[in-house]
Parts: structure tokens; sequence; C-alpha cells
């Protein structure tokens, strides 16, 4: 009999989470029903909103209950369907969970999509053809609707996310763009490798006068994945009409739902800010459409493809609380099988 190995949910992380929170299990490979498509796994994505899905809430998805595998998005192979859109051996990605085999439906909140034989690595899907590029593509191009000669900001700007939002505000024409990062090395990276015109060490230094001295005329558009803090003190430096998206809060740590809101809010007011907020189920069907112009951008070499692959069914819990204690720049993937 095929073993099917599972990371469960043990418990309630309470803070940061950890490899306890989660229980190995072996259990038997499960039987699709109608309407059921079974993917043998072959690499799981690393997203810090995963930390959110484990809280009694879930956030913007229902919450993973104990006993349960972690979900993830991931990429793997159909090895039986009873969904005529996938057919055996048809490699896919969308959402899975840390598991050998799983069961998944074409109809979830994401589609479950059938991959190309398209001539670059298929952990490409989970990382610039994924949630963080195609959010960073999302996020820039309609939410912030950066356009030539902007001052841009970008927050955790080694994130998956992050990188690629710095440059494709570049690719638009923003005459300068800023990320944050926690520490020289890092600080370093975003400059040299994402093509960041300048980078503020958010760890070490005074944001506040890093940005007063970057953009003494203000920030047009502000990529928001901190949230906290850093939000409160980029509300005081926007430029008159300027524009924010709230991508995410890796400040909150995800613990919970309830999250520090900005105290400088009224800035928003007396400057005409506009606050828009990002979620990429919304653009589901555009996803394509994104997905051709990261190509392109990366094809004619203006976007560069940064990714951190582990091996190891068994370092799957390890590596979640990463995305918050610090992880090198880039998505984090990790590898599980290979197709047959
Ligand atoms: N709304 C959406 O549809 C959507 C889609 C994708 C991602 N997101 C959100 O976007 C954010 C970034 O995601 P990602 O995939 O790019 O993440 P990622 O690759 O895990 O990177 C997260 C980054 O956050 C930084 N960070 C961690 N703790 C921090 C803190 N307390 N303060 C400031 N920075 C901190 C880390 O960099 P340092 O080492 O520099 O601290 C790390 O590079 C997350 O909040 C995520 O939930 C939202």
């Amino acid at each position: 009999m095929t073993i099917n190995r599972q990371w469960l949910l043990a418990r309630r992380p309470v803070g940061a989470v950890s490899r306890d929170d989660f229980r190995f299990h072996e259990a038997a490979v499960p039987e699709p029903a109608d309407g059921d498509v079974l993917v043998r796994t072959m690499y799981f994505g690393y997203d810090a909103s995963q930390r959110i899905w484990l809280t009694d809430d879930g956030g913007y998805m229902p919450p993973i209950q104990i006993g349960e595998p972690m979900r993830t998005m991931g990429i793997g192979q159909v090895v039986d369907s009873r969904d005529p859109s996938y057919a055996v051996g048809d490699i896919v990605a969308g959402f899975m969970s840390w598991q050998d085999y799983v069961l998944v439906r074409g109809d979830g909140p994401m589609p479950l999509m059938v991959l190309p034989d398209a001539g670059y690595p298929l952990t490409w899907n989970l990382g610039i053809f994924g949630v963080g590029g195609l959010t960073a593509y999302f996020g820039v191009t309609d939410g912030l609707k950066v356009k030539p000669g902007d001052t841009v900001v970008v927050s955790a700007a080694t994130g998956a996310t992050g990188y690629l939002a710095g440059g494709i505000a570049k690719a638009l024409g923003a005459k300068k763009v800023i990320g944050t990062a926690g520490g020289p090395e890092k600080c370093d990276w975003i400059v040299e490798q994402a093509g960041y015109d300048a980078a503020i060490d958010y760890k070490s230094e005074d944001i506040g006068a890093r940005l007063a001295e970057l953009c003494p005329e203000g920030v047009d558009a502000y990529f928001d994945n901190v949230g906290g803090d850093m939000l409160d003190t980029l509300l005081l430096h926007m430029a008159p009409r300027g524009r924010i998206l709230i991508c995410g809060a890796m400040s909150s740590g995800y613990t919970d739902v309830q999250m520090q809101g900005p105290r400088n809010y009224m800035q928003i007011c007396t400057q005409m800010l506009s606050v828009q907020g990002i979620l990429l189920p919304f653009y589901r069907d555009q996803l394509e459409d994104g997905a051709k112009q990261l190509a392109e951008w990366v094809v004619n070499g203006t976007l560069r493809v940064e990714e951190q692959v582990v091996s190891g069914f068994d370092k799957a819990p390890d590596l979640l609380p990463t995305m918050f204690s610090g992880k090198e720049p880039g998505k984090l993937i990790l590898h599980v099988s290979d197709p047959v």
C-alpha cells in the first residue's frame, strides 16, 4: 500500500508558529469522488498568510482545523481524476496541503491551473507567476497605478512580492524606488540585485529621517507589506494625492486577525490620499495577462527571478517560522517529489 505522509495541525499556535504546532502522520492515499482530482504533490510554496489560516478566525479563508493537513499553495501531478478538465499526468498548481497525495477540486477559490511545458523551471509558477509575482504585478499596475516620474516605496522589499514590486515600478517609469529591509546585507541586495534606487534598513535606521532625505517631495505610491509603525511613518511622508496599497501586515506576525491600525490616518484626509487593498482572487480573470507581462520582463532582463528551493518533506513545518524570523530574499519553496 502506498503511504500518504502528512503534516497535520496539532494545536493552534500561540505567538510565533513552530514545528511543535504540527504532527507527522501516515495515512492511506485518499480515493477521489466525482469532481475530485487526486494530485501527488511536488512543491510547496511558503506564504506569510499561512500563519493567519492557523488562527481561530482564519482571516480571508476558512481556518485550518486541528487534525487537518496544513494548507499551502503547491504544484503537483495528477494521478487520478474525476474531473474531465484534468488528465492523469497533468502538472497542476493551486491550493494543496502538506501531504504526498491531496484531493483538489477545479472550482476552488483559485482555479487549479494546468501548467504548460513552458521551458522554465516549474517552481516559477509558485514565485514570479504565483501569488507573490502576480500580486506585485496587479498591485503596482492597477492598485497603485504607478506612472513615469513617481517616487515609490515598497516595504518588505526582499520578500517574494516586494522584490518584484520594485522592479515592476521601475519598468513602469518610476523616477525613484526605495525599499525597506532588515539589515545591511538585505539592503545591499535590493539595490544591487533587485533594481531599487535606495534602501532603508528598518532595523537600525530612523525610517522617517531617511524618507525625508530620500523623498523631499513626498512619496507618490507606497506598497505596504508591513503595516504597523512603518505604515504610520509612511503616512507622514506621502505626497499630496499619494496612493497606498495595503498588501500585507508582516509586522503583526499574523498571530491574530485584529491588528494595529494607523494612528496617523488623518493624513489620508489632509493629503487627499487614496488607500486600496489587494487580494489576488479578485484578479482571477486577468491572471494569464499578468503572467504574460511578467514573462516578457523576465525575458528582456527587466526582472530577475529569485527563489530558494529547499528539499525534504520532513522540513515542511521548519520553514514556516522563517517567513517572520528572517529568510533569504525571494520566494521560499519546498521540493517534495519529482514528476513520474
Ligand atoms: N494581499 C495579497 O493578495 C497578498 C499576496 C501575497 C503576499 N501578501 C502579503 O505580502 C507580504 C509579503 O509577502 P511575501 O510573500 O513577499 O513574503 P516573504 O517572501 O515571506 O517576505 C516577507 C518579508 O517580510 C519581512 N518581514 C518579516 N517580519 C517583518 C517585520 N516585523 N517588519 C517588517 N518586515 C518584516 C522579511 O524581510 P526582512 O528580513 O527584511 O525583515 C521578509 O522578507 C505578506 O504580508 C503577505 O501576507 C499579500
